[in-house]
């Protein structure tokens, strides 16, 4: 009778164990399940989060789901000798806040998601080793952002290496989201860019992923100026892209002209379940995201119809 429990007990303990531990890097649609009941666009975000006090603001503030920020490598105060992975956006080459200080501090709540934008492949290198020494701790969403390839308007501006940032994303986080977009324009987008992305850069993104045997989940970071412009094209992006539960990231800088109307439709046609809305609350205000029926009985069923689909689409990928 004792040797009996003596040998069971271990058996237990490490199954409770091994029960208890949470997933590293959960899908965001799980994480928030509760809260946003299938509908993505719900989940909120924190955008260019790249010092102390908006990293504080942002994690007081309790309606903030995802956490977004760059990183590139510079100096924080006092240390202008040697360059580490801080979170700035260029040309700034200084922050306060470092990139092991904004892990420490995001995954210590363990409440909000985080999207890492690197801004370089150097950035991405040197932020490894940090992200390693965390990565039990990353039971949060965890999305791995890097613009990997030329887009729109992306002039001079050299993309993220793209092989490096995904064979080194890939053999160190298989459990997260990459986040894989292209180059577009830096800074304000006025009404004159009225372009979008092309079938070209489409096609390379999937080529790029295929060739790098990607096979963990992806969103495609897209710009809402040059999104909401064609929507066939981001729809056959969805729709060829074989990944796991793969989905849209829209984003938009500050001051860009976005077309609500179009985007509200971009939004709606792509799917509420497949697309992160990440723009400013003053295009966020604008949006119009329900269903177009009016009856609480059509858009009741409309639900079933989605939850139907993405059921049925879901059995089809996996
Ligand atoms: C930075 O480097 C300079 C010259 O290499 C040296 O004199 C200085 O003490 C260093 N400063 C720090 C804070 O390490
Ligand atoms: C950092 O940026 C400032 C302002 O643009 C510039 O003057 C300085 O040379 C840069 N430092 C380094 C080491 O690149
Ligand atoms: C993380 O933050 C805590 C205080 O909030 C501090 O004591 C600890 O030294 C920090 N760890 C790292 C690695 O920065
Ligand atoms: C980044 O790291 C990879 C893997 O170690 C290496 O092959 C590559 O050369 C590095 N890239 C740069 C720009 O340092
Ligand atoms: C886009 O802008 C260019 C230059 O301003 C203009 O010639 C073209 O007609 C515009 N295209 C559309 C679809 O609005
Ligand atoms: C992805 O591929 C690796 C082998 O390259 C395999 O171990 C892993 O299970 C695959 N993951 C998924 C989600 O299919
Ligand atoms: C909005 O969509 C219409 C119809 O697809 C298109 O003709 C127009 O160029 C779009 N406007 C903008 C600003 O993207
Ligand atoms: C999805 O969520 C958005 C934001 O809360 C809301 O405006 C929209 O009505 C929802 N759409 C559906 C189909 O549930």
């Amino acid at each position: 009778m004792a040797m009996a429990f003596s040998s069971v007990l271990p058996v237990f303990l490490i199954a409770s164990i091994t029960c208890t531990m949470a997933a590293l890097s959960p899908d965001p649609r799980d994480f928030f399940a509760d809260k946003i009941k299938g509908n993505i666009t719900k989940i909120t975000w924190a955008h260019a989060v790249n010092s102390k006090k908006e990293l504080a603001d942002a994690l007081a503030d309790d309606k903030i789901m995802m956490i977004e920020a760059d990183i590139s490598l510079g100096f924080v105060p006092g240390n202008s000798n040697v360059t580490v992975p801080i979170m700035a956006h260029p040309p700034a080459n200084e922050s306060d806040l470092s990139l092991a200080d904004f892990l420490n501090a995001t995954l210590k709540k363990s409440t909000r998601g985080i999207k890492l934008d690197f801004k370089t492949i150097e950035a991405f290198n040197a932020s490894l080793p940090i992200l390693k020494s965390n990565r039990e701790k990353m039971v949060v969403p965890v999305m791995l952002n890097a613009d990997i390839l030329p887009g729109p308007f992306s002039g001079d501006d050299k993309p993220v290496d793209a092989d490096q940032f995904l064979q080194g994303a890939k053999q160190n986080f298989p459990e997260c989201i990459l986040s894989v977009g292209w180059k577009t324009q830096y800074g304000v987008m006025s009404e004159r860019y009225n372009g979008s992305y092309t079938k070209e850069q489409i096609q390379n993104m999937l080529e790029t992923l295929a060739k790098n045997k990607i096979n963990q989940t992806v969103t495609y970071p897209v710009r809402a100026a040059l999104a909401a412009s064609d929507i066939t094209i981001m729809t056959e992006l969805i729709k060829n892209t074989k990944n796991y539960r793969s989905t849209l990231t829209v984003w938009s800088a500050v001051g860009d002209f976005v077309d609500r109307k179009n985007l509200s439709t971009f939004i709606k046609t792509v799917g509420v379940d497949k697309t992160y809305v990440d723009v400013p609350d003053i295009v966020w205000k604008d949006l119009n995201l329900g269903s177009s029926a009016t009856s609480n009985l059509a858009s009741a069923t409309l639900m079933i119809f989605s939850v139907i689909i993405s059921t049925f689409g879901l059995s089809n990928l996996a």
